[in-house]
C-alpha cells in the first residue's frame, strides 16, 4: 500500500457495532470487524485503501464526511437506521464531491414500510442491499468501476 491510494471511506452507522449479535436472523453472524475486514481486502486488490468509522452518533458521522470532502475518493454508507430520517447526514453527503455508495446488509424494501424511505439516496450514486456481508465487496468493487482507469 502506497501513500498514493485513493482513500474509501467506510462509514458504519448506529447500532451496526452490534452486528453479530443484533437481530443475527436479519443480519447475520458476522461482525462489523469481519466486514471491515473484507472491504479492506478488496479495495487492497483494487488499489484502494479503506479508512473506517463506526458511530451511534449523527454529528460524527456528519463531522466524518466533512473531513473527507477533498481528502477522500470515494464513500461507502452504511448509515443504519439514520438511513431513514437524517436529513443532516443527506446534506453533508450532497457536499462531498465524489461517488457514494449507500449499502445495507438487509434489503430495507422488502421490510417494515418505515424502512421504504431514504433519506440518503437522492445524494447516492447507488445502493446496494439485500447481499448480507457481501455487499461490503460488492460497495468497493462498485467505487473501483465508478473511479474508473484514470481515477484520482
Ligand atoms: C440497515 C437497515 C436499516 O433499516 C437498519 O436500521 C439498520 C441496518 C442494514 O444494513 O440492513 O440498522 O442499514
Amino acid at each position: 500500500m502506497t501513500d498514493a491510494q485513493p482513500i474509501v471511506l467506510l462509514l458504519s452507522g448506529p447500532n451496526l457495532n452490534l452486528l453479530g449479535e443484533r437481530e443475527p436472523a436479519v443480519y447475520g453472524t458476522a461482525t462489523l470487524d469481519d466486514h471491515v475486514a473484507l472491504a479492506a481486502a478488496t479495495a487492497a486488490g483494487l488499489g484502494l485503501s479503506v479508512e473506517h468509522l463506526q458511530s451511534n452518533h449523527e454529528g460524527a458521522l456528519v463531522d466524518a464526511v466533512h473531513a473527507a470532502r477533498g481528502r477522500c475518493a470515494a464513500i461507502v454508507v452504511n448509515p443504519g437506521a439514520l438511513t431513514h430520517y437524517s436529513w443532516a447526514l443527506h446534506d453533508a453527503l450532497a457536499a462531498f464531491e465524489g461517488p457514494v455508495v449507500e449499502l445495507h446488509l438487509s434489503n430495507p424494501n422488502a421490510r417494515e414500510e418505515w424502512r421504504h424511505t431514504s433519506v440518503v439516496a437522492p445524494v447516492a450514486t447507488g445502493a446496494i442491499a439485500g447481499f448480507g456481508g457481501d455487499g461490503y465487496r460488492l460497495a468497493v468493487e462498485a467505487v473501483a468501476h465508478l473511479l474508473g482507469p484514470g481515477r484520482p
